[in-house]
């Protein structure tokens, strides 16, 4: 079997076992609302959970951007790619975050690489949340470090885990990406003191959603921004753009300012980008009536959804997965909430385990009760 067959075979395999992935085209995307050839939909899977993305201002500030620093970066952020646009995102950063510097990247998971490969060596050893998102698993394969996951949320096989590796680096999310939940990060934070451990926290889904200002589930939860080694969070959620930042202490920074290979050997960042990022913090900060809105939805989600007498994990954040467990059954509801206008995406294994197939429903500061009034009653008639 040559190269070709194999690839082929396996894509056989993969829609034989009813997880074959595709990308749907979209044609427009207006917030809380989706549209391509088939039809017009009410969106409940994307991650825009302040809806910013249609925002005028940020759309603005993107033009605005492109004008004058130009779309492209140019170079690597060492050579010519590190613009006045990025100069200003960072500072703006630190300004929210109470940290002393920040590093730019393209991508969430770039910049989780970043965190876990280059922030140990073979002589330490990384301690992961079984939930923990695929970029961080493949940051941890990837490094010298050696890594143990403990169960979800589990503080006593953490503490356990802890005892044996004291001075190990405990990696987890403030929230959830498919669970939705959040982990006891005072409680993670206790522990790791007690053991000398350094805190890694994964941002992405709490970032402008949670804490004051927006700050993240670290802020909400009392923890100070220097409780942690490293803060990783993408702008590709709730700031409604692409890219992500690390953020910590200045000595930590310029560290992996001069070591971390995918920073050093990537074209940095679109400047009209960090631009339009700089005004999205910037709202993000500002307009507290994204969160209040935001949270009356989830709210609103969470009552319907226990009248109905679903079984929706307990998450309080705008990730709210109803789980199915078969995913032929998953994809099927899914198709017949397509034909009644409602885009909701079936999540299969890998992304989450075996047996756990789910329907992740996000929700949107730009969603109306009249929607989630909708998706519930079309999910009681189907399941
Ligand atoms: C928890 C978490 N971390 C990291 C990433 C990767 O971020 P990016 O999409 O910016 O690559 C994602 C999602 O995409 C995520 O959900």
């Amino acid at each position: 079997m040559d190269r070709l067959q194999r690839f082929a075979q396996q894509i056989l395999e993969r829609k034989a076992a009813g997880l074959y992935r595709q990308h749907p085209a979209i044609d427009s995307y207006q917030g809380r609302l989706l549209q391509n050839k088939q039809g017009a939909y009410l969106n409940f899977s994307g991650n825009d959970y302040l809806g910013l993305a249609t925002e005028p201002q940020l759309i603005k500030a993107l033009a605005e951007g492109a004008e004058r620093f130009g779309v492209g970066s140019s170079g690597s952020p060492l050579v010519t790619g590190f613009h006045y646009a990025h100069r200003a995102l960072s500072d703006e950063l630190c300004d929210w975050l109470g940290v002393d510097d920040v590093l730019l990247f393209s991508s969430g998971f770039a910049a989780n690489q970043v965190m876990l490969q280059h922030l140990t060596d073979k002589t330490d050893q990384l301690l992961l949340d079984k939930l923990c998102h695929a970029s961080l698993i493949d940051a941890a394969l990837h490094a010298d470090a050696g890594y143990k996951r403990f169960p979800h949320q589990d503080l006593a096989a953490l503490d356990m885990l802890l005892q044996r590796y004291p001075s190990a680096l405990v990696v987890t999310e403030g929230v959830f990406s498919m669970d939705g939940d959040s982990p006891d990060l005072p409680a993670v934070s206790a522990l790791c003191k007690k053991n000398k451990a350094d805190l890694l926290l994964d941002d992405a889904h709490a970032l402008g959603v949670l804490g004051a200002e927006g700050r993240g589930s670290w802020d909400a939860q009392g923890l100070q921004s220097g409780d942690m080694l490293c803060l990783m969070a993408n702008f590709g959620k709730a700031l409604a753009g692409q890219g992500a930042f690390l953020a910590g202490s200045a000595t930590m920074i310029d560290y992996l300012r001069q070591f971390a290979r995918h920073y050093i050997y990537s074209t940095a960042l679109s400047p009209a980008l960090c631009w339009a990022m700089k005004i999205s913090v910037e709202l993000s900060r500002s307009q507290g009536w994204r969160r209040d809105k935001l949270n009356d939805n989830i709210q609103l989600f969470k009552t319907l959804a226990a009248d109905a007498g679903f079984t929706v994990l307990p998450s309080n954040t705008a990730i709210q997965p109803l789980i199915i467990g078969d995913s032929d059954k998953a994809m099927l509801i899914s198709a017949s909430l397509k034909k009644q206008g409602i885009w909701l995406s079936a999540i299969r294994p890998p992304t989450v385990p075996q047996g756990s197939a789910r329907l992740r429903i996000t929700l949107s500061a730009l969603h109306q009760s009249d929607d989630i009034r909708f998706l519930v009653q079309k999910l009681e008639q189907l399941i």
